[in-house]
């Protein structure tokens, strides 16, 4: 299986750090973040990953990542010209996977402390045409895209609202996840929403819609490292991880 890593986006939550460096590259401990999301594909033993980036730091990525040798994958990286949203980044990714190929799809700001192994394991068992995601219990869902699972079938999610006010459970749908081709007809299908951006949540609400969406609920820490508060966090939580 492969894997995308999208790192593209402006970081303005960041401002002014990420006005300097992308977001992506900022220390999380002794690592630039997204050293943290690539050993965790590498540790699900997927090894062939495509950046993708924006125009900012570009040169950087290329100098610290390299070949992607010294991390044990082997990567390539893709331009999104401007930031036009998670699933417009993604697209960006459409001629690296192989027809009717499965594969994964990680933020590069969210951090995960389990080892993703077994549900990419378990997707892989999945029928053509389904996709996976990933949950974590949080204290305050409004930030997040938040799923309403399905009555009858509790193992399904029926719906996500992306940074809903009112949040009809307290899990976020973390960014991590897991797609085969039938994705980028998904992405072909979708207009840009009011903030000008192809969501990622409403990619995954056509899978909802029709039954095709499961998930696992992680057992350790998540978070995403968007703001200054939840980097440094990362940064204690992280702290070890990698040698
Ligand atoms: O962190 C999990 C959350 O990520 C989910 O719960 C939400 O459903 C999902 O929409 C997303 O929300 P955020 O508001 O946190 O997304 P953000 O705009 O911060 O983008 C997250 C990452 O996606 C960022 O680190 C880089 C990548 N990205 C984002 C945009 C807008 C791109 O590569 N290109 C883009 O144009």
């Amino acid at each position: 299986m492969r894997g995308i890593i999208l790192a593209g986006g402006t970081g303005t939550r960041l401002y002014p750090l990420t006005r300097l460096i992308n977001k992506h590259l900022l220390p999380v401990g002794k690592y630039p973040m997204i050293v943290y999301g690539i050993d965790r594909l590498r540790q699900a033993g997927i090894k062939e990953i495509l950046i993708v980036m924006g125009k900012q730091s570009a040169g950087l990525y290329t100098e610290f990542l390299g070949s992607g040798q010294d991390f044990g994958v082997q990567l390539t990286y893709r331009i999104q010209e401007s930031a036009g949203g998670i699933a417009e980044a993604l697209d960006r990714g459409r001629s690296f996977i192989m027809k009717d190929e499965k594969f994964v799809v990680l933020l590069g700001d969210n951090l995960f402390m389990d080892d993703l192994s077994t549900y990419v394991n378990k997707f892989a068992q999945q029928p053509a045409g389904t996709a996976r995601v990933l949950l974590k219990q949080v204290q305050d869902a409004r930030r997040y895209g938040v799923p309403v699972f399905d009555r009858a079938r509790p193992e399904l999610i029926s719906r996500i609202e992306e940074k809903p006010a009112k949040p009809k459970s307290s899990y976020s749908v973390t960014g991590f996840y897991m797609y085969d081709t039938s994705v980028f007809d998904i992405i072909s299908g979708i207009r840009p929403s009011d903030r000008g951006e192809l969501e990622i949540t409403d990619v995954n609400n056509v899978y909802a819609a029709d039954g095709r969406l499961e998930y696992d609920i992680l057992q350790h820490w998540w978070g995403d490292a968007g703001t200054f508060e939840s980097l440094q966090e990362a940064g204690k939580k992280m702290k070890g991880i990698l040698p």
